[in-house]
């Protein structure tokens, strides 16, 4: 489908712009009813707050990934978070099961930043450079085809939960890693396992080449040159001014944030570690949050005895997990009670064969 196809089957019919809040509310419970068992809705920490109480389960990638992996009940599963995410539930689920993304426009800018046409390309560059000494590694925001190379060649996903166990394992398997596409991630996971920075290389996937001032026999770590665009709001500056105006508060930072602010942070973690943390953190405590504001907003409704604030306070949610809303929920279920199928997401054969390899390695050692 191309991208005029895709924004035309989005062009959402005129009748949902103007039900109320209160009616797609009723209709969205109503279906749900009535679809029972046959659907599930998974939902990422990021999703809006309009959309959550539909959830039927709310986690981080790797718990939706695992509860994906679980579920061979639901024939729909409606997706809410973005397009890797649906295209990993799609492969880890049976043929018979149909996942449904409720806007295609909900893509990561983070996974669109590794093509697998430049991997194809870094690829024998880099053999050629180190010789068979490499395990490519990516994280779970990547597309299927990044994945399918991944497992294809031997290696893993994962994911911010488990990154540090899973690069642990990685680096035992070959002399050096290839973490992509979020360089952050792979920078601050590799350091933790006590690799210094100078034993990190960065991937330039635009000029296609190696950035690296180091002996080549030294590195330990390659770094796609991606990021996301959301976390890289989070600053130094940021911390500085928590810091001096809350001395009281700890401050906790998603690992998609910079090396820097990472380490000024007191703790990092992935959505589920930052949600489960300040929940068990004791009353007035106060806490400044790195992660996303729709996220952040709802730690802050949910813990009203704690003082809590976004860390950057003129931080904007992440945009493309914003497009699922719910005129676009109900949209989709309409369509799915209607026996139409709109937005499916389907992974191919053959990538699914090769993606999973890597998915499944995750999984096993999560
Ligand atoms: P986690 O929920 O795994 O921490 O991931 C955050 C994220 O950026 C998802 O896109
Ligand atoms: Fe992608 Fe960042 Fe949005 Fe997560 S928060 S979906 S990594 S752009």
């Amino acid at each position: 489908m191309n991208l005029l196809e895709t924004v035309e089957q989005d062009t959402m019919p005129a009748r949902y712009k103007s039900m109320t809040q209160t009616e797609m509310i009723a209709r969205v419970t109503e279906i749900k009813a009535q679809l029972g068992d046959n659907l599930f809705i998974p939902c990422h920490h990021y999703q809006k707050d309009e959309v959550v109480p539909f959830a039927d389960a709310i986690g981080d990638s790797l718990q939706l990934a695992q509860i994906a992996a679980k579920n061979k009940k639901a024939k729909h599963i409606v997706f809410c978070g973005v397009h890797f995410m649906a295209e990993t539930a799609d492969m880890l689920t049976t043929n018979e099961q149909i996942v449904t993304l409720p806007d295609m426009r909900a893509g990561c800018s983070m996974a669109d930043m590794a093509d697998i046409h430049q991997l194809t390309n870094a690829w024998p560059k880099l053999q050629t450079l180190f010789g068979d000494t490499i395990l490519p590694v990516t994280y779970i925001n990547s597309t299927a085809a990044i994945k399918s190379f991944v497992g294809e060649h031997g290696g893993t996903t994962v994911t911010s939960s488990n990154a540090t166990k899973i690069v642990s394992w990685a680096l035992e398997q070959k002399e050096r890693i290839f973490f992509l596409p979020d360089q952050h991630l792979g920078r601050n996971t590799a350091f933790e396992l006590g690799i210094p920075l100078e034993h990190m290389a960065i991937w330039n996937p635009i000029k296609n080449e190696l950035e690296y001032d180091g002996n080549l026999a030294d590195c330990k770590v390659i770094l796609w040159k991606g990021y996301c665009s959301v976390h890289q709001h989070f600053t130094v500056k940021n911390i500085e001014n928590i810091r001096k105006n809350h001395p009281n508060m700890r401050i906790i930072v998603h690992p998609e944030c910079t090396h820097e602010v990472v380490s000024l942070a007191d703790d990092s973690g992935s959505t589920k570690k930052i949600v489960t943390e300040i929940s068990n953190a004791a009353p007035g405590t106060e806490w400044a949050v790195g992660t996303e504001a729709n996220l952040v907003g709802r730690i802050i409704q949910e813990n009203p005895d704690k003082k809590i604030v976004s860390l950057n306070p003129f931080m904007c949610p992440c945009m493309t997990m914003n497009r699922i809303d719910l005129p676009h929920l109900l949209w989709t279920l309409e369509a799915i009670q209607n026996g139409e199928q709109r937005n499916q997401i389907k992974v191919d054969e053959q990538t699914t064969t090769f993606a999973l390899k890597a998915l499944e390695r995750m999984l096993q050692l999560s």
